[in-house]
């Protein structure tokens, strides 16, 4: 048996949890909570690392201490302490790396300092019990990535967005629109009534021999359509954000087909390989539904693991502490890890094609 509580603070989700694994290797999620901040942040039209940072040391000890009661394991009963340590604003990962290392120093247990994208990574398998290797569609509001994950610690990222994340370009679109933030659902539910051949906006990077994703020259051609009938009337909004959405999922089925095409090149022997979707973007069902027939098409099996989980929560990072300690890899086990904002999964792979001297933005 191995009990991790998870600690999660990387943007504007304050969570905490506690995941089991049997003697039989069954993993068991025995407490998972997760505060947002929408509110706090929904005024300003996205997060705000300053407000973001200081209501995740007002309710970060709260949390834990609730997740360690929901679980009905004593700390001491716990193996070990697991928190994202990186990529994601930098107050928070401080707030909660140093409250995890404050509690395994105190209470002697080791601390696993956790890549974010390792855990939303690894989720599939606590929840579906996946086997290595898999395709992963990571689509949030921080990361637009194609990774193909390899076993514990052994990621490749095969695609990444050059520009604005896919959850940037869905709130920044409804920001533009006077839609209230966050801006993803808003947009999915302006679009239902919406007309999505009205405009035809760009599929950016269809066709390109580049895997990856680019978002940033939609989200100007949307801008250029709303300012050219200003003011818009609700019909307006509703084709706008139909036919953004369209254009959307053309680009990824365009995207994720190339890469479908490369995991059966690079893995011939897998007879029924799966496409893992995870982020917040996940919920949309036109998105969704385009995934769905693309790998039908492509003879993958399409797994998209219940959206509590694939959104950020702290049971991935939980989980993912599990799996280091099963693999028995400490990874960044240290007292000294130092809270990184930019951490890529995959060390090996070059630089974006388009970033700055820091990496991209997503
Ligand atoms: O994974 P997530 O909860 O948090 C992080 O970004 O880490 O993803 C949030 C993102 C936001 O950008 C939100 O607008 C988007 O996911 N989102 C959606 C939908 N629901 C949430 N985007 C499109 N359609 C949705 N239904
Ligand atoms: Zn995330």
């Amino acid at each position: 048996m191995i009990r991790v509580l998870g600690i999660e603070t990387s943007c504007d989700e304050t969570a905490a949890s506690v995941v089991a694994l049997d003697g039989g290797g069954a993993p068991k999620i025995l407490s998972d909570i997760v505060l947002s901040q929408i509110e706090e942040h929904a005024a300003f039209g996205g997060v705000v690392p300053e407000i973001a940072a200081r209501a995740h040391v007002e309710a970060l000890d709260g949390i834990i201490v609730a997740a360690l009661a929901d679980s009905g394991v004593d700390l001491a009963d716990i193996d070990a302490i697991a928190a994202t340590a990186g990529p994601g604003l930098v107050g928070g990962l401080i707030v909660g790396l140093m409250t995890a290392k404050a509690i395994a120093a105190a209470a002697n247990k080791p601390l696993i300092a956790i890549n974010h994208l390792e855990g939303h990574a690894l989720t599939a398998r606590l929840t579906d019990g996946l086997d290595f290797p898999y395709l992963l569609l990571l689509v949030s509001g921080g990361h637009t990535q194609i990774v193909a994950v390899r076993g514990v610690g052994d990621y490749q990222r095969w695609a990444t967005t050059i520009d604005d994340a896919l959850g940037e370009a869905f709130d920044k679109t409804a920001k533009m629109l006077g839609l209230p933030y966050p801006g993803g659902p808003n947009v999915e539910k302006a679009a239902a009534t919406g007309d999505a051949a009205r405009f035809a906006f760009p599929r950016p990077m269809k066709g390109s021999a580049q895997p990856d994703f680019s978002f940033s020259g939609l989200k100007t051609a949307v801008r250029q359509a709303a300012t050219a009938i200003a003011p818009l009337s609700d019909q307006d909004v509703a084709d706008i954000c139909a036919s953004f959405q369209a254009a959307v999922a053309d680009a990824l089925d365009d995207r994720v087909s190339r890469a479908l095409n490369r995991f059966r090149q690079e893995f011939p022997s897998e007879l029924k390989p799966a496409l893992v979707v995870a982020g917040g973007v996940a919920a949309n069902r036109t998105i969704k539904t385009t995934l769905e027939a693309l790998c039908e098409k492509a003879g993958f099996a399409f797994v998209a693991p219940p959206l509590k989980l694939c959104t950020d929560n702290a049971a991935m990072i939980a989980w993912a502490g599990i799996e280091r300690l099963r693999a028995g890899i400490s990874g960044e086990n240290s007292a000294d890890f130092v809270p990184r904002s930019r951490w890529p999964l995959d060390s090996i792979s070059a630089p974006m094609v388009g970033s700055g001297r820091r990496g991209a933005k997503a």
